[in-house]
């Protein structure tokens, strides 16, 4: 398999690889004698209430089609391809015109608009949309359809329907007497059916001429921001991210924040304001990979900066801007900005803290407050750049640390050390050469990536081990196990996979005092509109659902707890390689519950006898809240979400000393609460 652009050519391979599968997979036999002590006394170091968070990013139909709940593709005209997403009707006996058309004046942001001549109604002229894989409309919901228009002078009647794809239709409206300048209209609709991949018809019904522009159909009901709803954010979708209770949510990506070219880079000033200033552009994952091409993949940012603030105050999450500076992907072009004109890039830097934090009589704290939030969002961090290396690379991030720590030295940047080492040019040598920098220049966080296959999750639970709690933090900002190899279309979100991650897992919490964040990537895809897999969350126009991964995030997200317990276990027979068991021990500071987490990644239940070392007594029933599946394959998807899931059962005679069975194939987190 090739990609098209960088992504192929920069040396991302696509391992043709083989699950396996490993049913005794460690030295021993069918049952290890696990003895497990857990130190109860007191925390070796504290966990970091931001461990476990959120990385959003507009691929796989994130935001448009996904996130973002519009309906209609291309609703203002504006692709390359005007009329892409559209295709023309004329209905009975009509006789017209349809055809995307300049707008006077110019505007580069609200350049084109739809122009309907109809010279006999018969049942209509107009333009049918086809939305994103279809529409999807749920039975009894109600649907705002939003135009702007107008005519000539003469009235002019528009009947808008949503058709399922047996010809049913499930929203039908008519709005009467459009006429004169541009005026917004607002239909609202009611759904007599469900429908899964619907079309949006818009049909000019009397004779004459009107012009429409943002053509638009919500859904009524969409996640609500305290009292207000977050603009056009998916309900489902948004729940499904509040309930991993997220430390923060880091936005908008991913190579897209770099762009193929810096012409295409991500802007945040292009997506704030009216919906119609927000400059539309092309998605750079539309064409990246030639086994999953989407060139109907654009940016609407209907989804931008201040929405992503208002979803990460819902949500609890704090808001983790990461920011171009200066340099266009390196799986593409590598395109620099130079030195002498990085002014604009670092500007951009310094009026987004503004946006974020700046008083509402800030210049642009206006901006936020004039967008219905008066109050600053109190942005602590900011990442500087996403998969950067190189020396050109640090040259840059020290000219954006000197303007940026002058002006706001709370805010805490982030550098980057490159995409995962195994799958850059150079990766490894890279990645020391950027170490080497960042021991020196102790900038405040540094994210790492890890896109591999899973066992070397399970194999390297102890790569932070090495690392020096004086050095810079570290933000493992994008991990995911694969069953196959990076962005193969092989691979799988299975019960393994999220395994190999909960172990990895276990490791960030032994070393507490270096990883104080992580974020699983991708967040989100479409079944039908992704480019890349595996990914946490995925949905149809309709439903979405946790995959085991999301699940093995919402566990450790919900029992972090606040200090780190040591624990001493010995495993017979386990030498090297993947173990039976991954145990990581945490207790909760205001409540004294312990949490004792464990991954069995074996298909046989594995024993362990536990000892509670330490003065206090824990009660006798606990709680067990247990993923697991049939077996290593075992996937969530839209028709069985709940395949694998969490769930919780009692756990009776806890004691100073007590053994537990813990399930195969499992991540279990044992709740053990103080007496
Ligand atoms: O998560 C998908 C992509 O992988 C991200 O955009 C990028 O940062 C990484 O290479």
């Amino acid at each position: 398999m090739k990609a098209v652009n960088g992504f192929g050519t920069c040396g991302w391979t696509t391992a043709i690889g083989v699950m396996v599968f490993f049913g005794g997979l460690f030295a021993g036999g069918a049952q290890a004698e696990i003895a497990l002590t857990v130190h109860t006394d007191r925390p070796v170091h504290s966990i970091d209430p931001m461990m476990y968070g959120l990385f959003f990013e507009d691929i796989n139909f994130g935001a448009d089609g996904g996130l973002y709940s519009e309906r209609v593709k291309n609703r203002s005209f504006e692709f390359p391809d005007a009329m892409m997403g559209w295709s023309e009707v004329q209905r009975g006996a009509a006789e017209g015109t349809v055809a995307a058309i300049c707008k006077q004046p110019y505007k580069e942001s609200d350049a084109r608009c739809l122009r309907i001549t109809v010279n006999q109604p018969g049942e209509g002229v107009g333009a049918s949309n086809e939305g994103f894989r279809g529409m999807g409309i749920h039975k009894g919901q109600e649907y705002y359809f939003s135009v702007f228009a107008r005519t000539d002078g003469v009235p002019m009647t528009l009947r808008i329907e949503a058709v399922g794809a047996g010809g049913n239709k499930v929203l039908e409206g008519t709005i009467d007497n459009i006429r004169g300048d541009w005026n917004h209209y607002i239909l609202l609709l009611k759904a007599a059916d469900t429908e899964r991949k619907a079309k949006l018809n818009v049909l000019a019904v009397s004779e004459g001429m009107v012009d429409l522009d943002m053509i638009s159909l919500f859904p009524a009901e969409t996640a609500r921001h305290t009292d207000r709803p977050i603009p056009g954010l998916r309900k489902d979708l948004v729940e499904l991210l509040a309930a991993v209770k997220p430390g923060f949510l880091r936005f908008p990506g991913g190579c897209i924040v770099e762009g193929r070219t810096l012409a295409r880079r991500y802007q945040w000033k292009n997506t704030i304001g009216d919906l119609q200033d927000r400059q539309i552009l092309v998605n750079r994952w539309n064409t990246e990979f030639r086994h999953r091409l989407t060139p109907d993949y654009y940016q609407s940012f209907g989804l931008g900066f201040f929405e992503y603030f208002l979803l990460a105050e819902q949500i609890g999450a704090e808001p983790m801007p990461i920011i171009n500076c200066g340099m266009a992907c390196q799986f593409n072009t590598a395109e620099l900005a130079a030195v002498e004109k990085l002014g604009p890039y670092v500007q951009d830097a310094l009026d987004l803290i503004e946006f974020a934090n700046g008083p509402a009589e800030s210049r642009w704290g206006r901006r936020r407050a004039e967008m219905g939030h008066p109050e600053p969002f109190g942005m602590k961090y900011l990442g500087i750049g996403n998969e950067q290396w190189g020396p050109q690379y640090i040259e840059r991030y020290k000219i954006f640390e000197k303007a940026l720590k002058e002006r706001y030295p709370d805010v805490q940047l982030i550098a980057g050390c490159g995409s995962d080492p195994e799958i850059f040019p150079n990766g490894p040598v890279e990645v020391e050469y950027l170490w080497s920098q960042w021991r020196t220049l102790k900038p405040d966080i540094v994210d790492e990536h890890f896109y591999r296959r899973y066992p070397w999750f399970f194999e390297n639970t102890d790569h932070y081990d090495s690392y020096d709690p004086q050095g810079p933090k570290l933000f493992v900002g994008e991990y995911a196990a694969m069953t196959h190899g990076v962005a193969s279309p092989e691979n799988r979100n299975n019960l393994i996979c999220a395994l190999a991650e909960a172990a990895f897992l276990t490791g960030f919490e032994k070393n507490g005092d270096v990883v104080i964040m992580s974020s699983y990537a991708p967040l989100t895809a479409h079944v039908e509109g992704w480019q890349w897999k595996p990914n946490l969350i995925w949905f149809d126009n309709l439903t979405s659902y946790g995959t085991p991964n999301y699940y093995v995030q919402q566990l450790f997200s919900l029992y972090k707890g606040t200090g780190r317990l040591k624990t001493e276990m010995s495993l017979p027979g386990a030498s090297g390689g993947i173990r039976p068991l991954y145990v990581s021990a945490t207790v909760e500071e205001k409540t004294g519950q312990v949490y004792l987490k464990a991954v069995n990644p074996t298909g046989e239940r594995i024993r362990a006898d536990v000892r509670l070392a330490g003065p206090q007594g824990y009660r006798r029933s606990a709680w067990a809240v247990v993923l697991s599946g049939a077996g290593p394959d075992d996937e969530n998807s839209i028709e069985a979400p709940g395949r694998v899931v969490p769930k919780k059962r009692p756990v009776e005679g806890v004691g100073e000393t007590f053994a537990y069975s813990f399930d195969p194939y499992s991540l279990t987190v044992l709740i053990l609460e103080k007496e």
